[in-house]
């Protein structure tokens, strides 16, 4: 089983020396459980994708702890540094061209002439800070499975294939961070996530250009069946089938509430940000339970519910 650290300095200080050392370490962001690696270290990024059973090497995003580390490995144009400015740290990426000669194995970028950065809260940020070197940081489950938001969720996927878990307690956000690139006057939606497209479209006053997330993915890292729970899924549901499941959302429906045998719901009052935090821990005992499919009621499609909406609709999509 893996080392179980609750966060105090001498965790911090061990996980620091793990790190500098080319190990694994689980570490709690707002967003979702990291399982990080020093991203100057091509072994240790190796045992990232080892790790999580990674079909191939995607791209991973590199976490920074300052503005300053960011500019020693990319070039920031003044668009993207006032996303910077308003939303780091937080649950935001940006894809930005690396710098040449940066010290970056180019595990990390899976050799793209780009680098997906962002600047985390809290722990990971004192443990960046603490190492002075970025770190890779993929979410800490294996490829497929639902990411990670507690220590015991991380301990349950990835076991001993990571050297220390440090458990700062449930993620705040729950959902993995948005990624957007910047070109020229335009600002491209990559993957929708913990910060809500709108919030970003309200600082520049333009709207996000929305990639087709199924089509040519520029975050390649984006497999259709990401997320996969074991049981089918079935979304958008207004009548629950005897023995599914039910992955609820708002005031529980009388119909819903005589039908289903076991269900869990997202957030009674309808709050997106309380949706988002539950998501990944609620797929999971829901499967947990052993049924056949989980129903899951509409969640709508704006703020919080565009990430979340996007990682069910990969949850449900046909397996690989
Ligand atoms: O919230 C998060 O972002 C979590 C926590 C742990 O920080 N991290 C996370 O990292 O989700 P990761 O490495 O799993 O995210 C990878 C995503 C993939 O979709 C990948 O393709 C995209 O980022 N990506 C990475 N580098 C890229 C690049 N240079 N250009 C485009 N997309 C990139
Ligand atoms: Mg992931």
């Amino acid at each position: 089983m893996a080392d179980i650290s609750k966060i105090d300095g001498e965790a911090l200080a061990r996980g620091v020396k793990v790190l500098g050392e080319g190990g694994l370490v689980a570490i709690p962001t707002e967003t979702v459980y990291g399982l990080a690696a020093d991203a100057t270290n091509g072994e240790a990024v190796a045992r990232i994708f080892e790790a999580k059973g990674r079909p191939r090497f995607n791209p991973l995003i590199c976490h920074v702890s300052s503005i300053a580390m960011a500019e020693r490995y990319v070039e920031i144009d003044p668009l993207s540094r006032r996303l910077i400015d308003a939303f780091w740290p937080g649950p935001l990426t940006l894809v930005l061209p690396i710098k040449e000669n940066a010290p970056v194995h180019p595990l990390v970028t899976a050799g793209l002439s780009t680098l997906a950065l962002r600047m985390p809260q809290g722990v990971a940020r004192d443990v960046i800070t603490m190492l002075d070197r970025p770190l890779a940081g993929p979410s800490a489950n294996t490829s497929g499975r639902i990411s990670a938001t507690t220590a015991e969720a991380v301990a349950d996927d990835l076991g001993a294939k990571v050297d220390l878990i440090l458990d700062g307690g449930p993620c705040p956000v729950g959902l993995e961070s948005t990624i957007v690139k910047v070109e020229g006057d335009t600002i491209s939606l990559l993957r929708p996530g913990g910060l809500a497209a709108e919030e970003i479209e309200a600082l520049t006053g333009m709207p996000l250009k929305r990639l087709d997330q199924r089509a040519a993915i520029q975050a390649p890292g984006m497999l259709a069946s990401h997320y996969a729970p074991r049981a089918a899924m079935r979304l958008d549901v207004r009548e629950v089938q005897p023995g599914e499941a039910l992955l609820a959302f708002g005031p529980i429906r009388a119909q819903d509430a005589e039908n289903v045998s076991y269900q869990l719901n997202l957030s009674e009052t309808g709050n997106l940000r309380e949706a988002a935090v539950h998501l990944f821990d609620y797929m999971k005992r829901l499967d947990a339970a052993g049924v056949a499919t989980i129903a899951v009621e509409p969640i709508p499609h704006e703020g919080l519910g565009e990430a979340i909406n996007d990682r069910l609709a990969r949850a449900a999509s046909p397996r690989e």
